[in-house]
């Protein structure tokens, strides 16, 4: 049986423990020889440390591992790279989530002013990363989790035409999945669905089982009358909660079809504005609740030096996805997910060059994708112009096009009015000047 490398990019994220549980516990399915542990940061990367090597040592006592900040160890020798890399820390999130509120627009890491500000600085950190993977290794696949995976996707496709392994990932309408999965009373893996848009920015039109029994209406009955609870509810902070409330809500106008929880923010951006604290973000609520979480747990297993008093993280559905999908490349198992794929007529009514999410199914030579079909009016006015808004922010940032910049602001449904687009544009690239520029009249 063949086993595989993998080399994990940005191994200080607060995400690396759980991949680590789901390596656990695919560990019988997915044969791994070695996991390579590579951040930039290697303070950062050095707080997990313990708690990683105690779980692989006593889980899996005979993987390799190192940790490492040298990117010549990283990517000669690997199958696969996972990456989950966040550009200027939670420090910058936080600045992405708070600039905007002050313009009362919505502010979140990958949706309206935040996210474009995030594209900016993820676009150049991944370009140069796959620079460097393809320099030593053509033939590793690139597994990217880094948001906002909409932007990067269409920058990553621009640059890199021709490099058919790079594959952009997203696990919410996964985790969306699992919480229909729960109301339905059936095993998410028994599951499938049919899915159209952009990422974060797309709509569930049927769900049915393996044996061809269709649930959507069931579903959407369901959610009409009941409050739509993410599958680990418990676990979730408020404004989580809130998110797939807003569910219910936007059935209430379009009960057509199910939306991807993201587009809340373009839905109802008022009344999220409404209730945001512009001094306590998500970024804060995050860094208070599932980071510290985390962090306790590492730090507990560096200072007792052991795991058998530390919980092991599992069953992330984060972990769970890009494990997943690892494996239905590297085994050829073409097991089904949604996905970003390059459009080219996949939705014959919208633009070629977007980066569509659709599902299909997944092997040794990447997504096989049915033709979605066309899309009705409503739904591809909504995507071209997202679709626009992203287009404009990638040239913004590979032309460092102030005009550019000012007018995919313009375009997102969460901002409009250009007077505002032009000033929380000054603040975001005040906030960003050691990430990216732009060159004013241009
Ligand atoms: C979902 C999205 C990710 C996003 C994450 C943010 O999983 O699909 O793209 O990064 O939520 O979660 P957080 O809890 O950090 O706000
Ligand atoms: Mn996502």
């Amino acid at each position: 049986m063949k086993k595989y490398n993998i080399t994990i990019v940005g191994a200080g994220s607060s995400r690396t423990p759980a991949l680590i549980g789901s390596i656990v516990d695919y560990k019988d399915k997915f044969p791994i020889q070695k996991i390579i542990f590579y951040d930039i940061d290697p303070e950062r990367m050095g707080k997990m440390q313990a708690y990683i090597s105690l779980v692989l040592k006593k889980e899996m006592p005979t993987l390799e591992f190192v940790f490492t900040d040298d990117k010549s160890i990283a990517y000669c020798d690997c199958d696969a790279v996972l990456v989950q890399m966040r550009a200027g820390n939670s420090e910058m999130r936080s600045k992405d989530e708070k600039i905007p509120l002050k313009y009362g627009l919505v502010g979140q890491e990958t949706c309206g002013p935040g996210g474009f500000a995030y594209g900016m600085r993820s676009i150049p950190a991944m370009i140069e990363m796959v620079n460097d993977i393809r320099k030593v290794n053509k033939n590793a696949w690139i597994l990217n989790y880094t948001n906002p995976a909409a932007i990067v996707a269409l920058a990553l496709d621009k640059v890199f035409p021709n490099d058919t392994r790079i594959l952009n990932l997203c696990d919410q309408p996964y985790s969306m999945m699992r919480s229909y999965a729960k109301i339905l009373k059936k095993n998410q893996s028994d599951l499938r669905c049919k899915y159209f848009g952009l990422n974060h920015f797309g709509w569930f039109t049927d769900i049915y089982d393996i044996n061809g029994k269709h649930y959507f209406e069931e579903l959407k009955e369901y959610l009409k009358n009941n409050e739509f609870k993410p599958y680990n509810a418990e676990q979730r902070s408020q404004s989580w909660l809130e998110t797939y409330k807003r569910v219910n809500k936007y059935l209430c106008y379009f009960p057509e079809y199910l939306p991807n929880t993201y587009l809340q923010y373009y839905f109802f951006p008022q009344e999220i504005v409404a209730e945001s604290n512009p001094n306590y973000t998500r970024s804060d609520e995050a860094r208070d609740s599932r980071e510290k979480e985390i962090f306790e747990l590492c730090s507990r297993a560096e200072t007792e030096f052991t795991i058998e008093t530390v919980p092991l993280l599992k069953g992330s559905v984060f972990g769970n996805l890009m494990i997943e999908v690892a494996l239905s490349i590297l085994e050829d198992l073409k097991d089904e997910f949604v996905l970003i794929t390059r459009n080219q007529g996949l939705i014959p009514n919208i633009s070629e060059d977007a980066m569509v999410e659709l599902s299909g199914k997944l092997g040794a030579n990447g997504l096989i994708v049915e033709p979605y079909g066309e899309i009705s009016t409503f739904y591809k006015g909504l995507i071209e112009n997202q679709h626009a808004y992203e287009k404009l922010t990638v040239e913004a940032c590979l032309e460092h096009d102030y005009t550019k910049a000012l007018k995919a602001l313009t375009l997102n449904r969460t901002v409009i009015d250009p007077q505002l687009a032009c000033k929380v544009l000054h603040d975001l690239e005040e906030a960003n000047k050691d990430y990216w520029t732009l060159q004013h009249g241009k």
